[in-house]
């Protein structure tokens, strides 16, 4: 059966490809940020993930904001990265997994998840970027992706506790996948920010800070708050975390450990967050 090794959640700030480009790995403004993921690549050497299920926001590569869905899940063959105006190189196309991925679909729908279904998707800097954190070179690629798309751009978008009963649901489509895969999940993007109007540059580290913790223990402490209550809390693209929320939610409700977590302000306008759960059970 495919089973769920572990969660591993991160921003994915457009600058990271540039500053990947670049090499800047190595410069002040940049290591901090850089040296958090070096755990997570001696975990991944050990743990060796045969598919990644990646609960990311588009921002209008994919889709517009005149046809914009709740959930979209990826069936394709290959997914060709992009840059929807941000200026950053593409990287090499990722291999999908369509037969897990409709798995996947044909279960969620099953439990009455509305998913728009993308037998053809292209993935912009929230997919990108994070997989190139975890696996820099990229080339090949060692793993397959399902891309799990949330709006997290136009309201109304779903609230913190539906994105959780979609990473549960996610979690127990994988869990009852009957080919032997080692599956991660990831969730991008990102801690507090906000791009634009009055608050631009606002960051809410002592909600961050609770926010990265509770997610070993208490993974659906973020579900009390509304959409627009996260958004005062966090930015009106903090909202983001709602990625880590699912994908955490999809690890399921028994024991889980933090083997590495980052936490750096700031990378662009963003606070920078990063954690790698594994499931003790
Ligand atoms: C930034 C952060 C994001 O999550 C994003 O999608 C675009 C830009 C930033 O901080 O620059
Ligand atoms: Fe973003």
């Amino acid at each position: 059966m495919a089973r769920i090794i572990g969660c591993v959640t991160t921003s994915h700030v457009p600058a990271i490809g540039r500053a990947i480009e670049k090499e800047l790995q190595e410069e002040p403004y940049w290591k901090p940020f850089f040296d958090g993921f070096k755990p997570v690549h001696r975990w991944l050497a050990e743990s060796r993930p045969d598919v990644v299920v990646i609960f990311y926001n588009d921002h209008g590569l994919n889709f517009f904001l005149d046809k914009l869905p709740t959930f979209a899940i990826g069936a394709a063959q290959e997914y060709r990265s992009d840059d929807e105006g941000w200026n950053i190189p593409t990287v090499a196309p990722f291999p999908g997994d369509p037969d897990l991925s409709w798995h996947i679909i044909n279960s969620v729908v099953a439990e009455d998840f509305d998913i728009t279904t993308c037998q053809e998707m292209v993935v912009d800097h929230a997919v990108c970027n994070p997989m190139a954190l975890l696996w820099p070179g990229g080339k090949p690629w060692p793993v397959r992706i399902v891309p799990v798309e949330i709006n997290t751009v136009q309201f109304p978008l779903p609230s913190a506790a539906r994105c959780y009963s979609l990473g549960e649901a996610v979690g127990r489509a994988v869990a009852s996948y009957p080919e032997d895969l080692r599956v991660l999940v990831m969730g991008t993007g990102g801690l507090s920010h906000q791009l634009d109007g009055e608050r631009a540059g606002f960051i809410n580290k002592a909600f961050d800070r609770e926010f990265m913790t509770s997610l070993t223990a208490d993974p659906q402490w973020a579900t009390k708050y509304s959409t627009l209550e996260l958004v005062e809390k966090t930015g009106s693209q903090g909202i983001e975390l709602m990625l880590w929320v699912a994908a955490r939610a999809a690890l399921g409700s028994g024991g889980v450990r933090e083997v590495a977590a980052n936490y750096h302000i700031p990378i662009s306008n963003t606070a920078a967050g990063m954690l790698l759960l594994e499931p003790t059970g």
